[in-house]
């Protein structure tokens, strides 16, 4: 099979963050299409390499997909703290601030992403941003009164230096979409967000928000991939900046159960 540059860039940015997983690491595995490259590249390495290492899953669908791979998958209560967490991301600003959760699972991801020494976002080159805030931004709150969190944030955002004011239910067919911890999602459509701390904070505030898809001083490293297979690293923490190329042969093993 031919890999579109999407997914090639998205595959070459799994495959150079694995280097960075070594044996006897305890790893947090991220969410969504790119994220799942890195799953099933960790999945070559435990099969074929021997690497040994605890995988936290952070949704359902990755453990499912993270089993089927051959790692040995553990809770975050098992494993209390982990070296390492790989996940995409939907915008990376300079600052390596990220908006998550478009995927539905920005919570066990934060939770995850924060219990680790070191976060490396994996992504192609369409999600790094001057400003975040085109996307938008993923808000998990609970179901009760939900319609009321809804007014709260609408109103939080109406004082706040930001472009767009629209909030969105996110919907699955006609229903609200489930996460899995059984809460709802509601999209920030702000265009620009001017102060993604402040916003951060302030949204966490409202009674009924469970967590927001902004993810402030959590990421460390950002691999951005390309559709000709070269990869750029970002270090924040250590300032440097490294380019390289993945040279892949399209082998069956990790090309054969594609669904993303
Ligand atoms: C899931 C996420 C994903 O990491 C994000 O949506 C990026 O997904 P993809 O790699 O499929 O573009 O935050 O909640």
């Amino acid at each position: 099979m031919n890999l579109s540059p999407i997914d090639t860039a998205k595959f070459v940015a799994a495959k150079r963050a694995v280097d960075f997983v070594e044996s006897g690491m305890r790893v947090g595995l991220g969410t969504g299409s790119t994220a799942a490259w890195m799953v099933r590249c960790l999945g070559e390495m435990v099969r074929e390499d021997g690497l040994r290492i605890k995988g936290v899953p952070t949704s359902s669908r990755t453990a499912e997909l993270a089993r089927s791979v051959g790692i040995d998958v553990v809770s975050l209560d098992e494993a209390k703290w982990l070296d390492l967490t790989i996940d995409g991301a939907d915008e990376v600003d300079p600052d390596l601030n990220l908006i998550k959760g478009g995927g539905g699972a920005l919570l066990q991801e934060k939770i995850v992403a924060t219990a680790s020494d070191r976060m490396i976002v994996i992504t192609d080159a369409s999600k790094r941003v001057e400003t975040l805030g085109l996307f938008p931004l993923p808000v998990e709150v609970v179901p009760f009164g939900w319609q009321t969190t809804k007014a709260l944030i609408e109103e939080t955002i109406s004082g706040l230096d930001v472009l767009g004011d629209r909030v969105s239910l996110r919907l699955n067919g006609e229903a609200p979409y489930v996460t899995d911890e059984g809460n709802f999602i509601v999209d920030l459509h702000l265009q620009r967000i001017s102060n993604v701390r402040q916003l951060g904070l302030v949204l966490n505030q409202i009674p009924g928000v469970v967590e927001n898809g902004l993810f402030v001083d959590i990421c460390d490293v950002v691999v951005v991939g390309y559709g000709d297979g070269r990869v750029e690293v970002d270090d924040i923490n250590a300032g440097t900046h490294e380019e390289d190329r993945i040279e892949f042969v399209e082998s069956d093993n990790i090309f054969s159960d594609i669904t993303d």
